[in-house]
């Protein structure tokens, strides 16, 4: 038995309630002064715990180190997160998701780091993911959908990321189509779903579904080219929210939206927190540049924009690469 695991487990279970040195002792099985050093390493380690002399430990309330044990014991999922690696550092999520899946990995595999040293968004561009403020996350799943299905994974993750950091943060977060999450008008999340495709391109392999979220104040980690666009959940509401918990909260919230993916029922949140809607736009699609009264989502997650001559036209998330609102 790994003590300091064990101390983790127990200490979260408790819900922030105080467990004494005697009970911790009586349940791992180890003496007091066991449990002792194993809190101080812990501590050695950035856990933030609290000792009180009558009372115990307790894990602190503004305990920032993520930790695979911390996301297990909030998690209410059967697959996803069932098999979770939490990583100090890494290159990107994605890569090392990518890498497992192609190895075999299972279906629900979930990589979380601390720090990416090359995050990657979509368009080439990179995510900046400096350590301690944000959740860097990568699931591989392996469902059975036709391609038709699977080109709704990133509108669906994006309804499960949403609606996970607003139970956290009380604030309405708002999808810019097809994959970044606004609050307050600045993006505080990006979503970057990778597939392999099956022979002919018939059926999904794999996805890699990496989800990129700015959760604590980001200071000037961010280049000149994104202030004012990106910001933190923290900047934007003032709550510093538990990564461990809020990690969970998406894995629960995204396992639903995949196993109700075919209802196509999340489109009703989806459109109902869509920030272009409504809006005149340029879209970037292709060689083509589109400007547009973007009119809504149809049940394919496309954006239907209405162009100046009176036609609609869809836009999937590949062929459009870039839309903004027009000044
Ligand atoms: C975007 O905004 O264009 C998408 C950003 C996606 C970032 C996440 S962070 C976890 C995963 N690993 C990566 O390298 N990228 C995704």
């Amino acid at each position: 038995m790994n003590v300091k695991k064990e101390l983790l487990k127990t200490l979260a279970a408790s819900d922030g309630a105080y467990v004494s040195g005697a009970e911790l002792a009586e349940k791992l099985d180890v003496s007091r002064n066991a449990v002792w050093k194993a809190v101080k390493s812990l501590e050695a380690e950035g856990y933030t715990i609290e000792s009180a002399a009558s009372k115990g430990y307790r894990l602190s309330d503004d305990n920032n180190r993520l930790s695979a044990e911390l996301i297990e014991s909030k998690l209410s999922t059967a697959s996803l997160g069932r098999s979770l690696i939490v990583l100090d550092e890494t290159e990107s999520t994605n890569s090392v998701a990518k890498e497992l899946a192609s190895d075999g990995a299972a279906h629900g595999t979930v990589i979380v780091a601390d720090k990416q040293t090359m995050g990657r968004g979509r368009l080439g561009r990179s995510f900046v993911s400096p350590s301690g403020t944000g959740i860097y996350m990568s699931v591989v799943i392996r469902p059975d959908f036709d391609i038709e299905t699977a080109a709704l994974i990133t509108s669906a993750a994006a309804v499960a990321a949403a609606e996970a950091v607003e139970s956290l943060c009380g604030n309405e977060v708002q999808i810019k189509w097809v994959n970044d999450l606004y609050i307050n008008g600045r993006k505080i999340c990006g979503i970057l779903t990778e597939a392999s495709l099956g022979l002919e391109m018939k059926f999904l392999e794999y996805a890699v579904i990496g989800i990129g979220i700015n959760v604590h104040c980001l200071g000037d980690s961010l280049g000149s080219e994104l202030l004012g666009i990106a910001a933190s959940i923290e900047d934007e509401t003032g709550i510093k929210a538990d990564r461990n918990c809020l990690c969970a909260e998406i894995l629960n919230r995204l396992e639903y939206q995949l196993e109700n993916i075919t209802s196509r029922k999340y489109l009703e949140e989806y459109r109902r927190r869509e920030y272009l809607t409504g809006k005149e736009i340029i879209a970037n699609a292709g060689s083509e540049t589109l400007y547009g009264h973007a009119v809504g989502i149809d049940e394919n997650a496309n954006l239907i924009i209405e162009l100046p001559d009176g036609s609609l036209r869809h836009l999937s998330s590949g062929e459009a690469n870039l839309c903004r609102i027009k000044k």
